[in-house]
C-alpha cells in the first residue's frame, strides 16, 4: 500500500495509507494513552482516552479508531487533549468502585503525593489488580486528585461462583473481555447487556459464571484493564503453608513469568534469572523447586503413548489445560469417545510432585508458579496442584516476605524423573504460546512408517477450525 506523509507533534513521518493514528504514533515511539484498544482488534472507540487534535477537524478523533490521511497534521498531548482525557478518567472512576486510588494511610488522596512503591508496601487497599491496573496507572499519571462528580457506590453483587471473578463495579465497558471470548476464543460466552449507564458486561441471561459457558480460559482476565475480572487469589493461604511445620512443599515454575516480574519490578529485560527466582521460592519457605520444563516433560512423555496406542485411530487432543478439555467436551460432545485427551503439564508436575520428593511426608502442597492465565482456573477446578501463583500474586508475595529477586540468593533446581522421549514428537512439542490472532500451524511428524497431520492451535478459535476441519490425527491446544 502506498505511504501517505503526515505530522504528529511536530514529527514528519511517511505511514502507510490505511493505518490509524495509534499505530503510526506507536510505529514512531509516539505515546497516546489508550484503555479500550486491544491490538490485533477491531477498535470500539469507546473510552475516548486516545483522543487526538487533528488540525482542520472540528472535534477530537480517537486515534485507535481514525485514519491516516495525506498532509494530516496530529497534536497528540495539547492541553486541550490532555483535560479530556483526564475529564474521562474522573467520569470512569465516578462510576467505580475505588478501592485503590484515595489512600486513607497516606492521608492524602493527591497523586503528586503517592508513591507507587510506597503503595506496593502497604497493602491497605484492596484490588487485585492494584499495582496492575491500566485505569489505576492513567489515573496517576493525569493526576486525578478530585472527582468534580458526585461518585456512584455501586453495590452491584460481585460473582465469586467460579475461580474466574466478575466484579461489575469496576468494569469499564471496554468490550475487550467480550472479543477475546467471541472474536478469539469463540466461546461468546460475554456479552454487554442493558442500556446506556445501566450497561453490565457478563453472561448472557444473567447467568453467573458457574453457571455460564465459561470454560476458564483466563484470557478475559488477561485483557482487562482493570479489576473487573480476575482470578480468584491465595496469596496469603500459600505463604501459609509454605512455613507450615510438617508440611512439605514443591514448586514448579514456568519461566513465562519473568518478562511480566522484570516489567513490575521495572528491571532491564533478562535482568531476573530462574534461579534468582527459584532463591526468592526458597527463602519464601519452598522445599522444592522444580522447572516446568520437567512438568511439560512428562506430560508429553504420557501424550506420546496415548499417541502410539491410538495411532491413525482416534484424534488425540493434547489439551494443554483444563480449560482447553472443556472447550472440547462442550462443543463436540457427541465426537467425545473419538477423542483421547493427554494431560497438561500442571496435571503431570502435581502427580509426579509427591512421589518424587517427599512419598513419605503426611501432607505435601504443590505449587504452580506462572504468568497470568488458565492455570488459576484449572488449579482452582480441578485441585492438580494447590496453588497457581501469577505473576502478580508472586510480586506481592516476594515484597511482604522480603524475598525479591536478588542476583545473591539463588537457588538450585531440583529434577522430576526425566522421561524419554521421542525426537519424531519435536515440532509438534516445539514451543508455543496463545496468541490473540493468525491461524493454527500444520506439521507432519512421522512414527514409525505412519505419518500424522498436526496442527497446533494457540487460541480456542483455531482449535475449533481444526477439530471441525476433520483432518487432523493431532490437535494441539494452547487455551
Ligand atoms: S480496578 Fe484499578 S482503579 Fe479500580 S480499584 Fe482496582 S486498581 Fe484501582
Ligand atoms: S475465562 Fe475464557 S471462556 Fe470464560 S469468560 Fe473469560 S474468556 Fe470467556
Ligand atoms: S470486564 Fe474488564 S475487559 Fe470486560 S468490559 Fe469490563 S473492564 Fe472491559
Ligand atoms: S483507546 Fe481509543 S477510544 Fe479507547
Amino acid at each position: 500500500m502506498a505511504n501517505v506523509n503526515i505530522t504528529i507533534d511536530g514529527k514528519q513521518l511517511s505511514v502507510p495509507a490505511g493505518m490509524t493514528i495509534l499505530a503510526a504514533a506507536q510505529q514512531n515511539d509516539i505515546y497516546i494513552p489508550t484503555l479500550c484498544f486491544l491490538e490485533k482488534l477491531d477498535p470500539h472507540a469507546s473510552c475516548r482516552m486516545c483522543v487526538v487534535e487533528v488540525e482542520g477537524a472540528r472535534t477530537f478523533q480517537h486515534a485507535c479508531a481514525a485514519k491516516v490521511r495525506e498532509g494530516m497534521v496530529v497534536h497528540t498531548n495539547t492541553e486541550a487533549v490532555r483535560a479530556s482525557r483526564k475529564l474521562t478518567l474522573q467520569l470512569l472512576l465516578s462510576d467505580h468502585s475505588v478501592d485503590c486510588h484515595h489512600c486513607l494511610r497516606i492521608g492524602s488522596s493527591k497523586c503528586s503525593d503517592l508513591d507507587p512503591k510506597f503503595c506496593e508496601w502497604c497493602f491497605m487497599c484492596d484490588c487485585e489488580k492494584d499495582g496492575f491496573c491500566d485505569l489505576q496507572r492513567l489515573a496517576r499519571e493525569y493526576e486525578v486528585d478530585k472527582l468534580p462528580f458526585e461518585q456512584k457506590h455501586n453495590t452491584k453483587p460481585i460473582d465469586k461462583t467460579s475461580v474466574i471473578v466478575r466484579n461489575p463495579n469496576k468494569c469499564i465497558k471496554c468490550k475487550r473481555c467480550v472479543d477475546v471470548c467471541g472474536k478469539v476464543q469463540t466461546v461468546h460466552n460475554l456479552a454487554a447487556s442493558g442500556r446506556g449507564c445501566e450497561v453490565v458486561i457478563g453472561p448472557a441471561f444473567g447467568k453467573s459464571m458457574a453457571e455460564s459457558s465459561c470454560v476458564g480460559c483466563g484470557r478475559c482476565v488477561e485483557v482487562c484493564p482493570t479489576g473487573a475480572i480476575y482470578c480468584a487469589e491465595h496469596k496469603d493461604e500459600a505463604v501459609y503453608f509454605a512455613h507450615r511445620d510438617g508440611i512439605k512443599t514443591v514448586a514448579q515454575v514456568d519461566e513465562r513469568l519473568i518478562p511480566e516480574l522484570e516489567r513490575v519490578w521495572k528491571c532491564a529485560p533478562g535482568t531476573v534469572t530462574k534461579e534468582q527466582l527459584a532463591g526468592s521460592l526458597k527463602k519464601i519457605g519452598i522445599d522444592e523447586i522444580v522447572d516446568a520444563a520437567d512438568g511439560a516433560a512428562l506430560a508429553r512423555a504420557e501424550a506420546e503413548q496415548m499417541l502410539s496406542v491410538h495411532l491413525g485411530n482416534k484424534p488425540v487432543i493434547l489439551a494443554q489445560s483444563l480449560a482447553a478439555q472443556k472447550f472440547v467436551q462442550k462443543n463436540w460432545p457427541d465426537l467425545m469417545s473419538g477423542f483421547v485427551f493427554a494431560p497438561s503439564a500442571m496435571e503431570s508436575f502435581g502427580h509426579a510432585a509427591k512421589a518424587a520428593f517427599f512419598p513419605e511426608a503426611a501432607q505435601v502442597k504443590t505449587y504452580h508458579v506462572g504468568p497470568v492465565g488458565p492455570d488459576a482456573a484449572e488449579a482452582g477446578e480441578s485441585g492438580c496442584v494447590d496453588f497457581a501463583v501469577n505473576a502478580r500474586e508472586l510480586y506481592r508475595i516476594m515484597i511482604r516476605t522480603g524475598s525479591e529477586p536478588n542476583p545473591k540468593r539463588t537457588a538450585e533446581f531440583a529434577k522430576l524423573p526425566t522421561p524419554e522421549l521421542n525426537p519424531a514428537f519435536d515440532p509438534l512439542f516445539a514451543d508455543a504460546d496463545w496468541q490473540l490472532d493468525g491461524e493454527s500451524e500444520t506439521v507432519e511428524i512421522k512414527v514409525g512408517r505412519k505419518k500424522l497431520s498436526c496442527a497446533i492451535c494457540r487460541n480456542l478459535g483455531q482449535a475449533r477450525a481444526a477439530i471441525d476441519s476433520g483432518a487432523f490425527d493431532v490437535i494441539r491446544v494452547i487455551a
